[in-house]
């Protein structure tokens, strides 16, 4: 196939990229979008400080745009992300009460999963709640307010909302599989198996340098895949995206069945995130890089 997206569906995977909305109105952007991407993720606008600013009041329309821009093209959407200590606003933050906070946690989940219901692939329920280098939670108010149980609170509360999408925990740096932190998220979902908390996929969001993954990845996805859980790549960006890391990064989801899919995160390099780096696979004015190539290759040996 001569594009991501078919490529991958090729064998039964997605390739998506994440989506800003203000940007849907640029030709070269959603060009390449539509021509390349059957999987999208809010790059911003299903964040608690865009969702619900003040508690009780949602906004849903820049992510409806989003979303209805899929619906169009055909385009699966990822959720990102219910629960996230980041891009969340003061009046969360400042909760010290658990019962309050318990509350705002599971309304905020139900009401935003319940409002895209149908129309959601798979959930990041909660984002990167886990330290660096440790196997612990990260401080955060949900962890300092409700405990370590605020995780498997909001999984439930999710499928609560919507039984029908695959509900994930996205993290970084959990791609080596001997750190710390690695280690605490399988013990995690290990646990969560064993007692049916619900929990489908693990996202790794696969932000390298510019050696690309480490050399455990692939040992690494197919561990969290025999927990029964799918694996997701799920915003991937490479520093100076050398066609070596990304044919390392997509071979390793490629040897593994659960490997559902991969996500980049961003469409040309001045889209992204890190755009010094310049780390996607297409350039500032849209044409395809070398590492796009590989990445369409790599896609190919599955
Ligand atoms: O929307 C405001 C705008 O009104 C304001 O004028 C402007 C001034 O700074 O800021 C705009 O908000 C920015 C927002 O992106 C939308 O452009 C924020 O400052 C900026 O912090 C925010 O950055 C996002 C970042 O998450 C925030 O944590 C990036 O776009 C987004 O790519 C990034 O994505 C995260 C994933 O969600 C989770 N994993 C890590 C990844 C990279 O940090």
């Amino acid at each position: 196939a001569s594009t991501l997206g078919a490529q991958a569906a090729a064998s039964g995977r997605y390739f998506g990229t994440a989506v800003a909305s203000g940007k849907l109105g640029d030709s070269t952007y959603s060009t390449i979008l539509d021509r390349e991407f059957n999987m999208i993720t809010p790059e911003n606008e299903m964040k608690w400080d865009t969702i619900e600013p003040s508690r009780g009041a949602f906004n849903f329309g820049p992510a409806d745009q989003i979303v209805n821009h899929a619906l169009a093209h055909g385009q699966q959407m990822r959720g990102h992300t219910t629960v996230w200590h980041n891009q969340l606003p003061g009046w969360v933050s400042s909760i010290t009460d658990a019962n309050t906070l318990r509350s705002v946690m599971d309304n905020h989940i139900t009401t935003e999963i319940s409002h895209f219901k149908g129309k959601i692939y798979a959930w990041d329920v909660v984002n990167e709640a886990f330290a660096d280098g440790s196997s612990q939670h990260r401080s955060s108010v949900f962890q300092n307010v409700l405990g370590n149980g605020f995780i498997e609170e909001a999984f439930r509360t999710a499928r609560a909302a919507d039984p029908a999408a695959k509900l994930c925990y996205n993290d970084y740096n959990i791609e080596n599989w001997t750190d710390a932190k690695t280690q605490g998220v399988y013990s995690m979902v290990r646990d969560f198996k064993a007692r049916g908390v619900p929990i489908d996929c693990v996202g790794f969001q696969s932000h390298f340098g510019s050696g690309g993954p480490p050399a455990s990845f692939q040992t690494t996805l197919s561990n969290f895949a025999a927990l029964g859980v799918d694996v997701q790549l799920t915003e991937l960006d490479i520093a100076q995206a050398p066609s070596a890391a990304y044919t390392n990064t997509v071979t390793a989801c490629m040897r593994v069945a659960r490997c559902a899919g991969i996500t980049v995160w961003g469409i040309r390099d001045s889209d992204s995130w890190r755009s010094g780096e310049s780390p996607l696979l297409f350039d500032g004015s849209g044409n395809k890089k070398a590492a796009y190539s590989a990445v369409l290759s790599a896609l190919g040996t599955g």
